[in-house]
């Protein structure tokens, strides 16, 4: 058996212990999540499974703090990213965690999507701010990123509007922008169930592609 490294319970990128979720609801609370445990480490894989109506996508967006405080009730022994308590961060702090440092894709493309700014634009906005590109390069960055999701063309769409994607293409834009900031850590809610084989792959490809080169880990 070979011993742990130094320093290896640090590397724990989120750490999620006894979590509860319920929804305050018209036919009463609804106990969506009962005591869920699970930890992530670097680079690693993670897959939920279960029965649809489980608790899995009320799971991750505990842990995002996505779900309206009014409507639902989050209790936790323990959430915590690279050792901060997300618990405890206030709205602005925890704006700085999503998208950065922990990328969301979800499976409605199209709510997720500004409709009055180009695609461009949305790819571009996240690496000037996060990855501090130039407008130059986080151009040609956010073509390649569009290329590798399987837009034909990116630099001719790249001027157009959400409404002009179809559904599919919206979701692979919502990839390519949750990529974009090269998380650390990639929460991926069913994210090309609706997509043809041949995007899915391509996209499965540039994740692993990802995981080796960045160390991104991934539920
Ligand atoms: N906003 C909400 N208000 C009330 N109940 C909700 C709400 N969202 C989810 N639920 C309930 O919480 C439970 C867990 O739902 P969740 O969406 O997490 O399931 P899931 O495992 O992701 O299912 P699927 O595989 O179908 O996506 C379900 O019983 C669902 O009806
Ligand atoms: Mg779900």
């Amino acid at each position: 058996m070979t011993p742990e490294p130094p320093g290896a319970a640090s590397r724990d990128l989120l750490c999620v212990r006894g979590l509860h979720t319920q929804f305050l609801s018209d036919r009463g609370l609804v106990h969506a999540v009962n005591g869920v445990s699970f930890s992530v480490r670097r680079g690693e894989t993670l897959a939920l499974v279960g029965e649809s109506g489980c608790g899995k996508t009320a799971t991750m967006l505990s842990v995002l703090r996505l779900l309206p405080p009014h409507r639902a009730r989050v209790e936790a022994d323990e959430v915590s990213f690279k050792g901060q308590n997300l618990l405890g961060l206030d709205d602005e702090e925890m704006r700085r965690v999503r998208g950065p440092e922990i990328g969301m894709i979800f499976q409605d493309p199209r709510a997720s999507l500004n409709p009055v700014l180009t695609i461009g634009r949305q790819l571009t906005e996240s690496l000037e701010v996060h990855l501090r590109l130039g407008r130059r390069a986080a151009r040609d960055r956010a073509i390649e990123l569009l290329e590798s999701v399987g837009i034909p063309r990116p630099a001719s769409r790249f001027d157009d509007y959400p409404h002009q994607f179809s559904g599919g293409m919206c979701q692979r834009v919502m990839i390519a922008i949750a990529l974009a900031c090269e998380p650390s850590l990639l929460i991926a809610d069913e994210p090309t169930t609706a997509l043809d084989a041949t995007i899915q792959a391509q996209i499965l490809n540039l994740v692993a592609e990802l995981r080796a080169t960045r160390e991104m880990a991934m539920i």
